[in-house]
């Protein structure tokens, strides 16, 4: 791969307590990871990005963080950490993990230290009352109090109290853990909350001087060969996104402006296009995301009649068509890849899983859910450990008990039942991932005009990407049809389908 492999890579996120479980505990880990990765290879990706995986009390699902320099013992050791990334690298993967600078745990040393010793609490943001009236973003208020009377400030769950970047120390410590895992061969860092770091008396988001905090961690990447940092940067403002992208700042950023647009022509362009005239100047590549572990999965999301995704979990339980949001977010994947750009690819999004709506109250295990009261179902529905085979739970994830139960109905989803048949979705990821390898990534595009439902744009290499959003069947350009997401006849895309073409007939 060249010295810009991520400018125009296809990324496949782990959540790996759901990926696959290797010891029989009902949790994914790293052998189960290892176990898998010929899967991986297969399917084509050139890289693994990772969700947390240290030492953690769970209290966010490893979002708190008890030690950056280990592994968590429910995925493993830190031996196993090193073999897999050197297995990773032999198949030519590259590894990128999470790195959680805005809040540590309440297990982390620094924080049991302050709780300890009222002198140690600089790290964090403590105060004699609420200096604020802030929200945490999980519900309820972000200042919790400590047994001898003072306040400390977490805006997500209290199990993560923010850590105070105005303290040189932190600095240190984080540019000391770049090192660590750079140290270990991992290629890249994607930043947690990457704008949230910074506080002032009354804001917390977006602040200039989170820039600089970028702008030394850059320096650190650049001791090494190859190493990415890519920014979780969730801003409705693309001009104040596109400034973490500067040349001396991340390399990428994930594009969630694409990822919360509704299945719809309009919207669809207009994302593409501002993307596009947000990072060319900077020369930064662009990237294209249609779910992670946050958001519900696409297969639901495209069959409800708002496709459009909101935090808030508002559209929770609301009448889907599942065989609608299949066909398109099959169509959504053909595009997404074919984008110039890297493309993310979430696990289960390449089995086309749904998201689980009807889990039991009591088994739901993220934060968000416990904090809104309940309003709010969280993200659990799109966290249900993997399906690999088999005709009935554990579908193969596992010999125990899995951590958030699959339905049963997962049986016709389960990467074995899906591996021979053609016109499954995982060959559908399989084939476009083959195809992108070859002839999309980095680059330009060029749009061609085929009406208002259309979005139809050739790339570099001459392959055109067209995807019909509106009603009726269109005819597609000349070209010879190398995939499609569904069933072309006599030169017709039909309805939230996406077809490539080469230029050759
Ligand atoms: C963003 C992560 O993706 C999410 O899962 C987590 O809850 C928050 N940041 C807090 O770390």
């Amino acid at each position: 791969m060249s010295q810009t492999w991520w400018r125009g890579a296809a990324i496949y996120q782990v959540y790996l307590r759901s990926f696959a479980d290797g010891n029989g505990d009902g949790a994914g880990d790293l052998a189960g990871l290892r176990f898998r990765l010929p899967y991986l290879k297969d399917l084509g990706i050139d890289a693994i990005w990772l969700n947390p995986w240290y030492p953690s009390p769970m209290a966010d699902g490893g979002y708190d963080v008890a030690d950056y320099r280990d592994i968590e013992p429910v995925f493993g050791t830190l031996g196993e950490a090193e073999r897999f990334i050197e297995e990773a690298h032999e198949l030519g993967i590259k590894v990128i993990i999470d790195v959680v600078p805005n809040h540590s745990s309440t297990e982390s040393a620094w924080f049991k230290e302050a709780l300890a010793n009222p002198a140690a609490r600089d790290r964090f943001w403590f105060a004699d009352e609420p200096l604020n009236d802030w929200q945490s973003i999980f519900g309820g208020s972000a200042w919790t109090q400590v047994p001898d009377g003072q306040w400390y400030l977490h805006l997500f769950d209290p199990g993560q109290p923010d850590l105070n970047w105005n303290n040189p120390e932190v600095h240190q410590e984080f540019e000391d853990v770049l090192r660590f895992w750079f140290d270990r061969g991992v290629d890249g860092v994607r930043i947690d909350s990457a704008a949230l770091l910074i506080k002032s008396d009354t804001a917390y988001e977006d602040l200039d001087e989170v820039h600089d905090v970028y702008r030394r961690w850059r320096e650190v990447a650049d001791e090494y060969d190859e190493r990415i940092l890519i920014g979780e940067v969730w801003l409705p403002d693309q001009e104040r996104f596109a400034r973490y992208l500067r040349p001396d700042e991340l390399h990428t950023a994930f594009n969630f402006d694409f990822l919360s647009c509704a299945w719809d022509p309009a919207d669809l362009r207009r994302s593409i296009e501002l993307t596009l005239t947000t990072h060319t100047p900077i020369g930064a590549p662009p990237t294209w995301v249609l779910s992670n572990h946050d958001v519900t999965r696409p297969v639901t999301r495209y069959g409800r009649a708002d496709t459009s995704f909101a935090h808030g979990g508002a559209l929770h339980g609301s009448p889907t068509d599942l065989e609608l949001g299949y066909r398109r977010a099959r169509a959504a994947a053909l595009l997404a890849m074919a984008l110039p750009g890297s493309v993310y690819v979430y696990q289960g999004e390449e089995l086309g899983l749904p998201e689980v709506e009807d889990l039991p109250d009591e088994v739901r295990q993220d934060p968000m859910h416990a904090r809104s009261g309940g309003t709010n179902p969280g993200r659990d529905g799109c966290r249900i450990p993997l399906p690999w085979s088999g005709e009935e739970p554990p579908f193969g994830f596992g010999t125990g008990t899995p951590w958030l139960p699959q339905p049963e109905g997962w049986r016709k989803l389960t990467a074995e039942a899906q591996r021979t048949d053609l016109g499954s979705m995982l060959n559908l990821y399989r084939t476009g991932l083959g195809i992108r390898r070859e002839l999309l990534g980095d680059g330009t595009l060029t749009w061609l005009p085929l009406g208002e439902q259309v979005l139809a744009f050739t790339r570099d290499s001459g392959l055109t990407c067209v995807t019909n959003l509106g009603a009726n069947p269109v005819p597609l350009p000349a070209g010879r049809l190398l995939l499609a997401s569904g069933p072309v006849v006599d030169g017709l895309l039909p309805s939230d389908t996406t077809a490539w073409l080469s230029p050759e007939s």
